[in-house]
């Protein structure tokens, strides 16, 4: 922003400090004056050939040089003092500017740690290094979401140039198997790019809200995802009240349905259990999602929720996901205002909860026809 020079802090507190001595300087001894005067005959007072009492001439003679050294003077130690204190005060702002210019070039990594007890520029200080923190932490882990992102789009491209290589190279070989690898790593890439843009689409928070119940959402989640529970021996059991809240029908049930299918296929194979609930509390709505299988530490299940992060090693079998399921069901969940909890079962498993804002259940089931 282009801004015309003007005078500097440091020079308009010195004038200020210097006039306010300086008014209470004339103030001060105008009250001297009056005071004097009561004291003084207007005119000369003879009271013999010994006695004579100065008069207001004489005063104003002997007083008034002295006040005008005593102003100059007041107006030099005011001026003085004012810009010394004044740079006193100011010199942390200096440092706070500084740190501002090299972060606006770029670098984060620098703080003010401002030293001293608390004050107006040291809570400043302390808030612009909270800030400069927070900033740091967003851009890794942006960073490292790009480089996780191309590294996976990579991967089916590399497979299906070592696919087309063989081809050619081959072309007596049965093009029926490479054709269906093909479709089954392309697949895979439009999956990874279509929930790349989800991500995305969520964090803009760039969608329509209308009224919304979770338990239908739940509902409708289960039974899409019913024949893949079938097929991996996994039973899956719903209840739960009406749980009105206002958001993304279409985005909400993406979450439900990456939660279930999370809970399907990291399941115990041909045994497992998934528990889908909805609940009300008294501000907000509860959707859980809790699963038996492999025991789970707290440590790495507070990974799980980055981005491309899969619980177990890379697997590049068929069933291996890209590791975005999660980190999608908390892009949906912040952009609606909620909380996601995972929390590890102790016989093994997980335990998922989304805690969205309530809103009025009135309407909801004509909103949802
Ligand atoms: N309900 C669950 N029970 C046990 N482990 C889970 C559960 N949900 C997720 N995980 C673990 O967390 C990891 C990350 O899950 P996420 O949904 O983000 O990725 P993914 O399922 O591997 O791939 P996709 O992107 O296809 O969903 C999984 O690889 C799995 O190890
Ligand atoms: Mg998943």
């Amino acid at each position: 922003m282009h801004r015309d020079p003007g005078l500097s802090v440091r020079l308009k507190l010195t004038l200020s400090y210097a006039g306010f001595l300086m008014v209470a300087g004339i103030l001060l001894l105008a009250v001297v004056w009056v005071f004097l005067l009561r004291y003084v005959p207007d005119n000369d007072v003879i009271l013999g050939p010994s006695g004579w009492i100065p008069n207001r001439g004489d005063l104003e003679r002997a007083f008034v040089p002295k006040v005008v050294w005593m102003l100059g003077f007041l107006l030099l130690f005011g001026l003085a003092g004012g810009w010394i204190l004044a740079g006193r005060m100011l010199a942390p702002l200096a440092r706070i500017t500084d740190a501002t210019r090299v972060a606006a070039g770029g670098s984060l990594s620098h703080r003010i740690q401002l030293p001293g007890s608390r004050d107006e520029f040291r809570e400043l200080a302390d808030a612009f290094d909270a800030m400069l923190a927070r900033l740091e932490a967003h851009v890794a882990e942006q960073q490292r979401f790009a480089a996780n992102a191309s590294h996976e789009l990579r991967t089916p491209l590399a497979i299906t140039k070592a696919v087309l290589d063989v081809a050619r190279n081959d072309p007596d070989r049965d093009t029926s198997a490479l054709i269906d690898r093909l479709q089954a790593v392309n697949t895979r890439a439009i999956d990874l790019t279509e929930a790349l843009l989800l991500v995305s689409r969520a964090e803009q928070g760039s969608f329509a809200r209308e009224r919304v119940d979770l338990s239908l959402l739940a509902e409708e989640a289960t039974e899409t995802l019913l024949p893949l529970a079938e097929k991996h021996g996994v039973t899956i059991e719903t209840s739960g009240d009406i749980t009105p809240t206002v958001g993304s029908s279409a985005l909400l049930l993406q979450l439900t349905m990456n939660l279930v299918h999370n809970a399907i296929v990291h399941n115990a194979h041909g045994y497992g259990t998934v528990w889908v609930k909805t609940h009300v509390r008294p501000t907000t709505v509860v959707l859980t999602v809790e699963n038996t299988g492999e025991f789970l530490s707290p440590e790495l299940v507070s990974t799980l929720t980055e981005p491309f992060q899969r619980g177990t090693q890379r697997i590049h079998s068929d069933h291996a996901g890209v590791g975005l399921g999660l980190a999608i069901v908390k892009t949906i969940t912040e952009a609606h205002d909620g909380t996601l909890t995972l929390t590890p079962r102790a016989a093994g498993g997980l335990h998922i909860s989304v805690e969205l804002p309530q809103t009025p259940s009135a309407g909801i089931r004509t909103a949802r026809a």
